[in-house]
């Protein structure tokens, strides 16, 4: 994502806790399905939504213990990646080389990120903000943009100060870029913020984007 002039690998993939411990959700990373999960202790992984036995989305699979196991065949995957066991051969030790291709993918100030494997610099900051919620549009990041001009561009989404829901909040949205024409916005704002007032402003904001849009 290039945004402001600088370009960034980390692409927000949702807030810290929609994805508690024991729990896969689809992502999206350049154009590449992901599923994103966390483990029973906590780890987080971000990996390419693609089971290495037949192609299953691993995201319609379920986690067990610090294992994250296909829906299809049941192959189960490490932390690691590395496949651990295959139900059908409960007797064989799996080859090494059979794994789940992974992702970077790191956890600050409640948001998770997801850069290409070995890409990624610094995270983008958003210190001093609360996450609110994530909401998905019918757009593309450029139209949002293109509709919030009081927000500035930043390495990752959009910030700014901005009345939204009949109150001035320090807003971040932070922008993923699904299929078929629809963004992700994980959305942040001040700490002091009422975020009754600015959700409802969110689901407004929404309203005229894709009415623009439409239009
Ligand atoms: S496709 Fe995943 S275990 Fe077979």
């Amino acid at each position: 994502m290039k945004t402001g002039g600088r370009v960034t690998n980390w692409v927000a993939n949702g807030l810290s806790r929609d994805v508690v411990a024991g729990v896969v959700v689809p992502g999206r990373w350049q154009g590449v399905d992901l599923a994103i999960w966390r483990s029973a202790t906590g780890v987080l992984r971000a990996w390419k939504d693609r089971c290495p036995h037949r192609g299953m989305r691993l995201s319609h699979g379920f986690v067990r213990g610090e294992g994250l196991s296909c829906i299809y065949h049941g192959w189960t995957y490490g932390t690691d990646g590395r496949c651990r066991s295959i139900p059908a051969h409960p007797d064989l030790v799996p080859p090494a080389a059979i794994r789940a291709e992974a992702l970077d993918c790191a956890e600050a100030d409640g948001v998770i990120w997801v850069a290409g494997a070995g890409e990624a610099g610094p995270l983008p900051a958003v210190t001093g903000l609360v996450p609110l919620r994530s909401l998905a549009l019918h757009a593309l990041p450029g139209q949002i943009a293109a509709a919030l001009p009081g927000l500035r561009l930043f390495p990752g989404g959009l910030r700014g100060v901005v009345v939204l829901g009949g109150i001035q909040t320090s807003l971040c949205l932070l922008l993923q870029e699904l299929a078929r024409g629809q963004t992700m916005i994980h959305a942040l704002c001040g700490p002091q913020d009422d975020p009754v007032a600015v959700s409802r402003g969110l689901e407004d904001l929404r309203r005229s984007i894709e009415q623009g849009v439409a239009a």
